[in-house]
């Protein structure tokens, strides 16, 4: 069956108001803020639409962040050069409208970030994604991320990670 949504920009065409992911901070953000952070170079916002009806069902912004070397375990660190950070692509937040919660897109818009970044001209060693609660934790951590030791929700997943989950899997 073919994927019925498209990924792409967050843009004027796309209606936010109607965006309730049971969240109401995730949702007040998507509906009032994010245009001025996309504005600011601050976040970019990437959205699933869904292609029959073009609503939107899903969003998540990424920035450029960096994290200190001795944060990653050191088994991640020991090919590492020695500088005091690592680059980063931090996914600040991420949503799925309850409509549309448990089709999978939680995990497709994961995949579309580390897509994203491995294309990008800025390299960046990891992801990184700040869980809201344990819950959110748990739902990142199926997908390989792992807890920071000095902030436990905060999680990391390197872009080498991310390249075999979940884009190795697409080319089949
Ligand atoms: C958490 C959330 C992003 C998941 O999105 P989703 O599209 O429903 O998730 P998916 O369908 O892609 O699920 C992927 C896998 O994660 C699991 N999963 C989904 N939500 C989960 C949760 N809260 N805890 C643990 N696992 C979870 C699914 O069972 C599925 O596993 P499977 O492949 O073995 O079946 C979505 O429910 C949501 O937006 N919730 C409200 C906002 C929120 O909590 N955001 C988290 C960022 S802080």
């Amino acid at each position: 069956m073919t994927f019925p949504f498209r990924l792409e920009p967050l843009g004027g065409e796309h209606e936010r108001s109607l965006f309730h992911c049971g969240d109401d901070a995730l949702d007040h953000y998507f509906q009032t803020q994010v245009t001025q952070d996309i504005r600011r170079h601050i976040a970019n916002c990437f959205v699933a639409v869904e292609a029959v009806t073009s609503h939107v069902a899903a969003y998540y912004t990424i920035s450029a962040a960096s994290i200190p070397l001795v944060d990653l375990p050191p088994e991640e660190t020991k090919r590492l050069p020695r500088y005091p950070t690592v680059p980063a692509v931090r996914i600040g937040r991420l949503a799925v409208d309850q409509r549309f919660q448990g089709r999978g897109l939680g995990g497709a818009l994961l995949a579309d970030a580390a897509s994203r970044t491995l294309k990008a001209d800025a390299a960046a060693f990891t992801l990184l994604v700040d869980a809201k609660n344990e819950q959110a934790v748990a739902f990142y951590q199926r997908f390989g991320f792992r807890v920071l030791a000095s902030q436990p929700r905060t999680l990391f997943l390197p872009l080498a990670t991310a390249q075999k989950v979940f884009l190795q899997k697409d080319a089949h």
